[in-house]
């Protein structure tokens, strides 16, 4: 990542998100390529990042947007993504959601119960529209990452039972307005090992074994996205290897359809970073606090999954003598923290930071508690064409 811009800049009024445009293309390159080889689809997981011109770059290519909202949608129709790349997935999707995915045309619904099967069953028929959907199945595969963000193991609340599917072809046989295009899975996030998908590929196999005995046929698959990112090196790892990650699936999966992926974080995290200033030092009984003026309204990720974030001192001119800190935010929650035992060069008020890999999950999470507000992001541009053609 790239901070040559940022570093000319004295006055600005942190914290800020700070996006590397050109690390961003890159990595949409790497991506696009190494999809084309097996003619993957990619959606966009919106909810990663919804920044306009982080939006702009990625939907300037050929990937369509997972979205969880009827305001993803509609965000991703204003963007002039077409409908038929548009997927729409989540556990609770509202009355007005599903109307409003069924008047656009999405591409596909991806449906986690098997009432709500029947309630978009109920609302296509009130509208006389025909709508596809996935069914979205719990594969109970351990993704082997955080416990707040595994999403396919048998306790989650996410997806069908393996056990349901039967049920839920029994049902859609019933419904005259839906029918059934695909299978959707996706087992958690920042799933740094290929092995849970490999464990995927294999559960996903012997579920199509299971459907063809049925004659029951499909359009696609969407193995959902999940894919990690380096939070401790972001600099040996700035693009995650989107090609391993499409020939371990190629390898494993046993199936000529078309196969859907919704990655986020794979995409955007290692472009942002959230800028911070140093406002204060406070030696306490047992730590040296750096008090900084970025909290957890603006990257909640260290207090909702402990997560670490590699912090970095952005300007050069104090000290190089090494310290051990811990960085805390303003807002009155012990869990306001970006880390214990930080080093860092020996930091003064003013001085300026910047928080590693928080381009996924950051921006689009933080929040105005305190009735606290980010500043306007920033943005660098190594490649000028890019800028102008935003
Ligand atoms: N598809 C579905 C159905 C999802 O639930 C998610 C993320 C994705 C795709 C995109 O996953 P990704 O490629 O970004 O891993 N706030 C947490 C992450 C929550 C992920 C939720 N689902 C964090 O900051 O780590």
């Amino acid at each position: 990542m790239n901070f040559d811009s940022l570093k000319q800049q004295k006055s600005r009024r942190t914290p800020f998100y700070y996006y590397d445009m050109a690390l961003l293309n890159d990595t949409l390159d790497r991506l696009e390529s190494a999809a084309k080889r097996y003619h993957y689809h990619v959606h966009y997981a919106m909810k990663a990042n919804c920044n306009e011109d982080i939006l702009k770059t990625i939907f300037k290519r050929p990937f369509g947007a997972d979205c969880v909202s009827g305001n993803e949608v509609e965000k991703a129709l204003s963007m002039g993504v077409a409908p038929n790349q548009i997927v729409l997935a989540g556990v609770g999707k509202s009355d007005w959601e599903i109307e409003q995915a069924i008047d656009a045309g999405i591409f596909c619904l991806n449906v986690e119960s098997l009432h709500e099967l029947q309630v978009i069953g109920l609302i296509a028929e009130k509208m006389g529209r025909p709508v596809k959907v996935a069914l979205r199945l719990n594969p109970n595969v351990d993704a082997n990452t955080h416990k707040h963000i595994t999403t396919g193991l048998k306790e989650n609340k996410f997806g069908i039972a393996h056990n349901d599917l039967g049920l839920a072809l029994e049902l859609l046989d019933t419904l005259d307005f839906v029918s059934l295009s695909g299978l959707h899975f996706h087992i958690g996030s920042q799933i740094m090992e290929l092995q849970p998908y490999i464990d995927l590929c294999h559960q996903v196999n012997q579920i199509l074994d299971f459907l063809a005995s049925k004659q029951v046929t499909l359009e696609h698959l969407n193995l959902g996205g999940g894919l990690g990112i380096n939070y401790h090196n972001p600099d040996i790892e700035p693009i995650p290897n989107f090609k391993l990650f499409f020939e371990t699936i190629h390898k494993h999966l046993k199936s000529d359809l078309p196969v859907h992926f919704e990655l986020g974080r794979s995409i955007v995290g290692q472009c942002g970073a959230l800028v911070t200033r140093v406002l204060f030092e406070k030696q306490g009984a047992s730590k040296n606090f750096l008090i900084v003026d970025a909290g957890m309204t603006e990257l909640m990720r260290p207090a909702l999954y402990s997560a670490a974030h590699k912090i970095e001192r952005l300007n050069d001119e104090t000290s190089n003598e090494v310290m051990k800190y811990s960085v805390v935010g303003p807002v009155c929650e012990s869990t306001d923290s970006f880390g214990d035992d930080i080093a860092l060069p020996l930091s003064v008020r003013g001085d300026v930071l910047v928080i590693r890999s928080a381009g996924a999950y950051g921006e689009s999470m933080a929040n105005n508690y305190n009735l606290r507000r980010l500043n306007a992001a920033e943005y660098s541009y190594d490649q000028v064409s890019v800028k102008d053609t935003l």
